[in-house]
């Protein structure tokens, strides 16, 4: 089943990397229950890299999971996971190695595949490293994806070519649930500012069915773990998070959420964001004012409902006075007598009525978000 909305959840790789096992998945999943993430919406527990031996079995060609992390086997941690009603997720990659060098799964592909529904995986994370040069890449997505899809097993394929090869005119045709499509993110404002802003012409190509992944989130990592980079302040994860929802696109946790703050947590949880996140309706988000370098736009996103969502950004380093945006950019001239009356996402709180044109000043990397009615002025 392809997926209607944004998938939700959580990804070893940004904290853990390497450092992954049977008793940090199994904490991971108990934190994500007993913290509301689950009830939120985040479903998906995935387990990165680095989860297999280093080499194949011998006898049966199969990928085996490291018995030092993973003592009692994959099933049992999918079992684990399962039992606390969240979804169960694993990794491999289209070429003959994964991108940390443990077994890929090029040329065995069905094989795998068995494998990962035996284990009772829900989600195939599948990346690109080491694909021999000759194979073409959308035919070993495809490959991958015929093989999850005669498996018995309903598993969503998470392709992850970094936005390579012109991944955006073959990727829906494979069967790709999500695809990344920018290379990794690490933990500093920069990184995803750099990564939302090389996306801005690709989010036509984000819809139900085959979404467009910006990376697992670095919200609230407090730069700890594999991806530290810079770290960001309070401020700067909160825009990454809003920039993320905003834009539709998967929502996949990569702090350790066994420890996770309050602060991260309430903003994870935020219902105003996530009903954007998660509309029914997936419209695409569009530039609803332009500035001269994209750092101090307005977007704005038709939600269902006759529901609108606006969003200000100034992903510059220094205050902006004045972001502005006139509300005929989105349909509304002054002549129709209409006005928009605002919540803000942040606070929840009516945040009143705008006729014409609205103005914000804004601090260096914040924003704002709005959910807005149309009303008569
Ligand atoms: C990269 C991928 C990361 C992570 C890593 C594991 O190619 O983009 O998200 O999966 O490989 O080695």
């Amino acid at each position: 089943m392809l997926p209607k909305k944004p998938p939700m959840g959580f990804n070893t790789w940004n904290t853990f990397g390497p450092d992954i096992s049977d008793a940090m998945i199994r904490e991971t999943a108990d934190a994500m229950v007993e913290k509301g993430l689950r009830d939120a919406g985040y479903t998906y527990l995935v387990i990165d890299d680095c989860w297999s031996k280093r080499q194949r079995d011998p006898v049966t060609d199969k990928i085996v999971a490291d018995p030092e992390k993973f003592p009692q086997g994959m099933k049992a941690v999918s079992d684990y996971v399962h039992e606390k009603g969240l979804k169960f997720g694993m990794y491999s990659c289209a070429g003959v190695r994964t991108c940390a060098n443990y077994p890929g799964s090029y040329d065995h592909e069905f094989l795998d595949a068995k494998t990962f529904a035996e284990y009772g995986a829900d989600f195939l994370k599948y990346d690109y490293c080491y694909k021999p040069d000759y194979a073409d890449g959308s035919l070993l997505y495809r490959r991958i994806s015929m093989a999850l899809q005669s498996s018995g097993r309903d598993i969503l394929l998470s392709a992850c070519n970094w936005g390579c090869d012109d991944v955006y005119s073959w990727i829906r045709s494979t069967g790709a649930g999500m695809y990344r499509s920018t290379g990794d993110i690490t933990d500093s404002f920069g990184s995803f500012r750099d990564i939302f802003l090389s996306q801005l012409d690709n989010m036509k190509y984000n819809a139900p069915g085959c979404f467009n992944d910006m990376d697992m989130l670095t919200v609230g990592m407090r730069n700890r773990g594999n991806v530290a980079a810079k770290g960001c302040s309070d401020l700067e994860y909160r825009t990454e998070f809003a920039l993320w929802c905003f834009f539709g696109v998967p929502l996949m946790l990569g702090c350790d959420v066994r420890s996770i703050d309050d602060t991260t947590l309430k903003l994870v949880t935020n219902p105003w964001l996530l009903r954007i996140n998660q509309d029914a309706e997936c419209r695409s988000a569009f530039i609803a004012h332009k500035d001269r370098d994209n750092l101090c736009n307005v977007y704005a996103r038709l939600l269902s409902n006759n529901e609108i969502a606006i969003m200000f950004t100034n992903l510059s380093d220094h205050p902006h006075g004045e972001v502005w945006f006139p509300l005929d950019a989105i349909g509304i001239p002054p002549e129709a007598g209409k006005a928009l009356q605002l919540t803000n996402c942040f606070t929840g709180e009516d945040a009143g009525t705008v006729k014409e044109y609205m103005l914000l000043p804004l601090e260096a990397h914040d924003c704002a978000v709005f959910i807005a009615k149309v009303v008569d002025a």
